[in-house]
């Protein structure tokens, strides 16, 4: 009976959104309600995204973007970055992960901070995956918002565009997601309410979608619920 109403609310969905951004928030309190260490916490968000991924591509998302990894991360516990760092080395190792379920794995963020056999294994799932029609996956890894504009502004002074020729057609074609539209819908667990530094150009017009459930329990109901909620939001851009 659950199944079948669940299957009845995906036929009714008017518009799935074309890109849904993710904050995988709660990993360290989920582990810390079982009495595991928290980074068993984000072994089970990491599963979870997994989960997570491969249903935005069977409901026909076109775009998901995770925060996975800030530019302020780095600052917890050397144990706690060094485990983090281990999930995404075997994540990335298995490649079949993203080629057999024809999903595109792209990586947004700065490189140039994380570990240069991290790095290899971003550009080899990124090279092996590039011809995925499915979702296309992206994974914000030392990445943090207000870095990447600054990225940007670099990008712009170094290639000698004119003040005069500044626009915010510029600014949108020197970030990290310039290749695609900005999110429709932000999904953040765990009960908070912030946006800590993620997509903030992108997020201009974005509807937000919050929930207290910790990332490791999140469910696809859980998604459909967002979108459901997304669907009957009145979006106006500045207008009436
Ligand atoms: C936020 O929860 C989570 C992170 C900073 C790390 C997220 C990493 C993963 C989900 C693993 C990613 C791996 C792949 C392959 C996607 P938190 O630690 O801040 O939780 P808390 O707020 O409860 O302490």
């Amino acid at each position: 009976m659950a199944f079948f109403r669940k299957k009845k609310a995906l036929l009714n969905y008017t518009a799935v959104p074309t890109h849904i951004a993710i904050i995988m928030d709660g990993n360290g309190r989920w582990a810390k309600k079982r009495s595991l260490p928290r980074t068993a916490g984000h072994a089970a968000g990491s599963k979870k995204f997994k989960e997570i991924a491969r249903y935005c591509n069977k409901i026909g998302i076109k775009y998901l973007t995770v925060y996975a990894f800030s530019t302020e991360n780095w600052k917890r516990p050397k144990e706690e970055v060094d485990t983090i760092m281990n999930i995404f080395r075997d994540y990335l190792k298995d490649s079949a992960n993203f080629k057999s379920e024809n999903i595109m794995l792209k990586f947004i963020g700065d490189r140039s901070g994380m570990p240069e056999d991290i790095v290899k294994l971003m550009n080899n799932a990124e090279y092996d995956s590039k011809d995925a029609t499915g979702l296309k996956c992206y994974m914000a890894i030392n990445y943090g918002g207000r870095d990447e504009l600054v990225h940007a502004v670099r990008d712009i002074v170094k290639e000698g565009i004119r003040e005069t020729d500044i626009t915010e057609e510029t600014i949108s074609s020197h970030i990290y997601t310039k290749d695609y539209p900005d999110p429709e819908l932000i999904i953040r667990p765990s009960g908070e309410y912030r946006l800590s530094n993620f997509l903030i150009w992108q997020s201009a017009y974005s509807e937000f979608w919050f929930s207290n459930v910790l990332w490791p329990d999140f469910t696809t109901d859980d998604l459909d619920r967002a979108i459901e909620d997304y669907n009957k939001r009145n979006r106006r851009f500045g207008g009436i």
